[in-house]
C-alpha cells in the first residue's frame, strides 16, 4: 500500500492531513467522486476510535459517525462512561465505497488492498494525535491497524500492544449489531458493552 505514497511528505498537522485526504486518488474509492471524511475530535485525544469508512450519512455531512451506526456507538460510549467529544473519531478508509441502487447508495466493504493503501493516512493521523488507547471497530479497522486480516472474535476483550507504544482494543463494528435481532442482538450487544467497559477502565 505504502508505495503509492513514495516521496509524499508526512502531513505536519491535522488540517494538512484533511487537505491531503480531500485530493487523494490513490485507490478506486478515492476516485469515485465522493468527499473524503476526515477524523474529528481533539488533536491530543487519549482515545482514538477507528471505524471502517464513512457511510452515506457521513459522506453527506463530511463528518464521521453521524449515521445510525455512529448514534448507536455514541449510546454505548455514554453508557460505558466514555465522553465521545473527548475522543478522536476516524476511519480506516476515508472515502465512502458504495454501489448505486436506484436512488440509494449501498455500502460496500473496502478491499484489503484499499484498506492497505489508505492506511498511510491513518498512520499519519495516529502519529499526529498519539493516542494512548485505540479502539478499533470491526475487521477493516483490525486489518488497517495490524496489517493483516484478523478474527475480531479471537482478539476482542484484551489489549494488543502497537509498535508506537499505544494499546489497541478491537471489537465488532456497531453496524454489525444493527444487522442482528432477537437473542443474537442481545448477546452481541452485551459483549460490545463489555468490550467498551474494558476500554473505559483503561482510560481512567
Ligand atoms: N460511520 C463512520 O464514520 N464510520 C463507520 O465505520 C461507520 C459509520
Amino acid at each position: 500500500g505504502g508505495d503509492a505514497f513514495a516521496g509524499v511528505p508526512q502531513p505536519q498537522d491535522l488540517d494538512a492531513l484533511a487537505r491531503g485526504l480531500r485530493d487523494c486518488r490513490r485507490c478506486p474509492i478515492g476516485c469515485n467522486g465522493t468527499r473524503a471524511v476526515p477524523g474529528e475530535g481533539p488533536s491530543d485525544a487519549a482515545l482514538m476510535i477507528i471505524g471502517e469508512q464513512p457511510g452515506d450519512n457521513e459522506e453527506m455531512a463530511g463528518r464521521p459517525f453521524v449515521g445510525p451506526a455512529g448514534q448507536l456507538m455514541s449510546d454505548y460510549l455514554g453508557h460505558a462512561g466514555i465522553d465521545r467529544a473527548q475522543a478522536r473519531l476516524t476511519n480506516a478508509v476515508k472515502h465512502f465505497k458504495f454501489e448505486p441502487r436506484g436512488k440509494r447508495r449501498l455500502h460496500q466493504n473496502p478491499s484489503a488492498k484499499e484498506i492497505d493503501i489508505c492506511r498511510w493516512w491513518l498512520d499519519a493521523e495516529r502519529a499526529l494525535v498519539r493516542p494512548k488507547l485505540v479502539l478499533g471497530l470491526g475487521a477493516s479497522a483490525g486489518r488497517s491497524l495490524l496489517g493483516k486480516t484478523t478474527s475480531i472474535q479471537q482478539v476482542r476483550g484484551k489489549p494488543i500492544a502497537l509498535a508506537d507504544g499505544s494499546e489497541l482494543w478491537l471489537t465488532v463494528h456497531p453496524s454489525y449489531l444493527l444487522r442482528l435481532d432477537g437473542e443474537a442482538r442481545e448477546t452481541e450487544s452485551d459483549k460490545f458493552a463489555a468490550d467498551l467497559a474494558a476500554v473505559a477502565a483503561r482510560s481512567r
